[in-house]
């Protein structure tokens, strides 16, 4: 079975990526040209807050991708779909090296806000139980997915330690924000986002519940 899906993924690979990024990065250039990202994106690519990805690490195909698709509108989103305007192809692929080059930083432990109503008890508390299920809830689908709903283990295009697929741009996952993962996965499940080569994502996410969605998101975020 994983060898199967191993096999799938592989096909995608040689098919989906995109040939974008035959002209020559400038990676100090990129650093410049990044500089109107740092105010939502952080330093480095290491946003502080928990809606604006990190960009940090990630394969410069995929952030080339991502963003010809805000500048086209496949991707839709009002505040990166304006910024995209403003760059060319190369500025796109001397930012995307210049990220994929930088170091994500880990997470935090996260604390649940919406059920842990009980008295603070760090370590004690009902909420760090939760939040353990939920992770190990998480991990287990990330791994194996869910063989009688046919949700795909993430495992086999995202890779065992998040990393993803730098050919096929799979994108990395690991140490990114939760609440930026929940948000990606639930625009999958609606359609809203839908850029994704041959729908992928959305064929996975649509059969997830928002209870996996959230497991498999705080898990990711956990990775190092
Ligand atoms: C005003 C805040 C803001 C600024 C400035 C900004 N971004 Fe973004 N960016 C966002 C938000 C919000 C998202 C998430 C969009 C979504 O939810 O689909 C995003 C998403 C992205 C993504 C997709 C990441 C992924 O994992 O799919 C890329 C790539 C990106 N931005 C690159 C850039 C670059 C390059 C710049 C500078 C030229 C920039 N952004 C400036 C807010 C910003
Ligand atoms: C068959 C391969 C495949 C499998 C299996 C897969 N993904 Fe993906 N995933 C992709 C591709 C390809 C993209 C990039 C889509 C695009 O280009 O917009 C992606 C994108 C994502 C993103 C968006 C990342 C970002 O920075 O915006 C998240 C989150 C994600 N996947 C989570 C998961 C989870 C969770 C699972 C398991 C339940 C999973 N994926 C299983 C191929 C896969």
């Amino acid at each position: 079975m994983k060898k199967k899906l191993l096999a799938f993924s592989l096909t995608l690979a040689f098919s989906s990526a995109p040939a974008i990024l035959h002209a020559a990065a400038n990676i100090s250039a990129g650093k410049e040209k990044a500089a109107q990202c740092v105010s939502c994106h952080g330093e480095n690519g290491n946003s502080m807050v928990s809606n604006f990805p990190k960009l940090a690490q990630q394969h410069s195909s995929y952030l080339v991708k991502q963003l010809q698709s805000f500048k086209d509108g496949t991707r839709k989103n009002p505040i990166m779909s304006a910024i995209a305007q403003g760059l060319t192809i190369e500025d796109m692929v001397d930012i995307a090296a210049y990220y994929a080059e930088q170091k994500i930083s880990p997470n935090e432990l996260p604390i649940l806000d919406d059920e842990d109503e009980d008295e603070k008890s760090p370590g004690k508390s009902d909420g760090a139980a939760k939040v353990q299920a939920m992770i190990a809830q998480g991990s287990d689908l990330y791994r194996n997915g869910d063989l009688t709903r046919e949700v795909s283990a993430c495992i086999a295009c995202h890779g065992p330690f998040g990393d993803g697929n730098k050919p096929a741009a799979f994108p990395l996952l690991k140490s990114q924000h939760a609440d930026y993962l929940i948000k990606a996965l639930t625009d999958f499940k609606s359609g809203a986002r839908s850029n994704n080569p041959d729908n992928m994502m959305h064929m996975i996410a649509r059969k997830m519940t928002d209870e996996e969605i959230k497991a498999v998101a705080y898990r990711i975020s956990m990775m190092k």
